[in-house]
């Protein structure tokens, strides 16, 4: 059979990220959250003081910019990927309120975004890729074989983050996270540079009322239909 990349778009929180796992076990690929790498620059620019009041200094990030190397290790044992950022793991940091919070102003800035779409792409240079994200059906891998745009209600979203984070032991707000997810979506809807939306091509999948069994199924038989 042939390799082909699977690009999976869609709005924050709606479950992409375990559906892209599930299905590169699955198959055998290889997957990359591009989200983490965005995460993992805004976590640098906190970290140094680069964002005020939620506005990042452009300048200082872009400055920062080469410093980091952001790479990904397959846990098998927890089925999903580590993300590092300079060899040090910044897995459960990233994934902070704090982070989610400042990273929508951060992924904003083009230059951010062209260095991160060239990291991408050389991920994908061999194929066999699933790789979930915003703009990865129109802007890194345009020419996917199989573009899928995922959604679900924004109560339903915020309200699987919520058991996330309060399963991991954090302590957090559900009108918070609402807001935040909510919050995303705007943003990352508007913006000028790699908008989120809909490819052409893509195939909608809401899983407002779908178990991750049947989502994983819905797309299996997608591929099916490719390879
Ligand atoms: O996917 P996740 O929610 O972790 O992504 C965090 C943020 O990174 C998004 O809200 C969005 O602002 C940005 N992002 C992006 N382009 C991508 C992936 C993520 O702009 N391909």
């Amino acid at each position: 059979t042939k390799k082909i990349i699977i690009a999976i778009d869609g709005h924050s929180s709606c479950g992409k990220s375990t559906m892209a796992k599930a299905l590169a076990k699955e198959l055998g690929y290889v997957y990359i959250d591009s989200g983490a790498m965005y995460r993992v620059v805004t976590l640098v620019a906190l970290r140094n003081g680069w964002i005020e009041n939620k506005v990042p200094s452009k300048e200082k990030i872009l400055e920062g910019l080469k410093d980091i190397r952001i790479t990904f290790k397959w846990d098998e044992e927890k089925g999903m990927n580590t993300t590092f950022l300079n060899g040090e793991n910044v897995e459960d940091e990233i994934r902070q309120l704090e982070v989610s919070e400042n990273v929508s102003p951060i992924s904003t800035i083009a230059e951010v975004r062209e260095e991160m779409v060239h990291q991408q792409r050389e991920n994908g240079r061999n194929k066999g890729i699933v790789m979930d994200g915003r703009d990865i059906g129109t802007v890194v891998f345009p020419d996917a074989e199989l573009k899928i745009f995922m959604t679900a209600s924004p109560e339903i979203r915020a309200q699987r983050r919520y058991l996330e984070l309060t399963e991991k032991g954090q302590e957090v707000n559900f009108e918070e996270i609402l807001a935040n997810v909510e919050g995303r979506d705007k943003i990352d809807s508007t913006r000028a540079v790699s908008p989120l939306k809909k490819a052409d091509d893509a195939v909608v999948l809401d899983n407002s009322h779908l178990s991750r069994k049947e989502q994983l199924e819905w797309t299996i038989n997608k591929v099916k239909e490719i390879i």
